[in-house]
């Protein structure tokens, strides 16, 4: 594995190595010899908000034994339009890999281009594959695995979350519904690039809900549109994950989601309490997901 820079582009083989050496890294989390990151220097440049993503990686890089830079827009001249192609070529240089958070997709195959050291995607537009990651090794605590379940994507249909969950379902082998208005469901070009027929999009709440395992939701204005922030609200006012709609999903279905939540928004305040444990473990899970993914790209070099 030489980069993660999205769930489209990466092979189902790297999921599953990734998910399993997750499980090991977490069980041995403290293991002072095992330090694949030892003498590294990895760039985290961040171009938008972050407490999990940079906390994760920040811990994640240094319990692997490597020092992580973070480097945002306004501290770097990249703030002043510097290209990413010369950024890349700078820092290629210097640093071992490159943990990007930015708006372009485009920005990160630029920067693996130019730059010829690992990128890793901590969300962009379009995907957010390291949280997808981490959301799957919870169905697998929690769940016994994510094969063959059913996971509702309730709300903004149309979001980097949604696309890389579309990825993961499509390549891993269980079911997807996105529940969201017509207007914040996929494309169909898009749709049309998955054939496995596990995909499927159903407007009403109580019937994609039916027999769902997992019921999972995101932020109703991602970073980059709050300028749409009074009419999202409204629009997908009726798509909250709550208590009366968790009722309807199979018996023990779990609720989660990748933070950071807005009560009273995408979900409940009660429902978010009631599954405090597990969206915290999610979020837990983001470092360990994480380390498997740096370790996996190291060995490959
Ligand atoms: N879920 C997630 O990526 O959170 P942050 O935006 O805090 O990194
Ligand atoms: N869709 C959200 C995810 C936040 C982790 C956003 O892009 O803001």
């Amino acid at each position: 594995m030489n980069h993660l820079l999205s769930l489209e582009t990466m092979s189902v083989e790297d999921m599953r190595r990734v998910l399993d050496l997750a499980q090991h890294l977490k069980a041995n989390r403290h293991d002072p010899s095992y330090q694949p990151l030892a003498g590294q220097s990895w760039a985290m440049i961040f171009m938008k908000a972050s407490t999990r993503t940079r906390v994760s990686f920040e811990v994640g890089v240094q319990e692997l034994g490597g020092r992580v830079l973070y480097l945002n827009s306004a501290d770097t001249q990249l703030g002043r339009k510097e290209p990413i192609r010369d950024t890349a070529r700078v820092l290629g240089r210097m640093v071992h890999g490159a943990i990007i958070r930015t708006f372009a997709q485009q920005d990160l195959v630029d920067f693996a281009h130019f730059g010829k050291i690992p990128v890793i995607n901590a969300l962009t537009d379009d995907e957010h594959p390291c949280q997808v990651l981490a959301d799957l090794l919870t169905m697998i605590e929690l769940l016994g695995g994510y094969e063959n379940k059913k996971v509702v994507f309730m709300g903004d249909g149309d979001n980097n979350m949604s696309k890389s969950w579309m990825w993961a379902a499509e390549k891993l082998g269980f079911d997807l519904v996105i529940c969201a208005p017509p207007a914040y469901q996929p494309s169909a070009e898009y749709l049309a690039q998955f054939n496995s027929g596990r995909i499927t999009c159903e407007p009403d709440p109580a019937t994609a809900v039916a027999e769902a395992h997992v019921l999972y939701t995101d932020v109703w204005v991602s970073m980059g549109m709050e300028e749409e922030t009074k009419k999202r609200l409204a629009d997908l006012a009726a798509w909250q994950i709550n208590s009366p709609l968790v009722k309807l999903a199979a018996p023990g279905a779990i609720v989660m989601h990748c933070l950071p939540a807005y009560r009273g928004q995408e979900i409940s305040e009660e429902c978010l309490e009631a599954h405090a444990d597990t969206i915290f473990q999610e979020a837990e899970n983001r470092l360990h997901a994480q380390k498997a993914i740096l370790s996996l790209i190291a060995e490959s070099r």
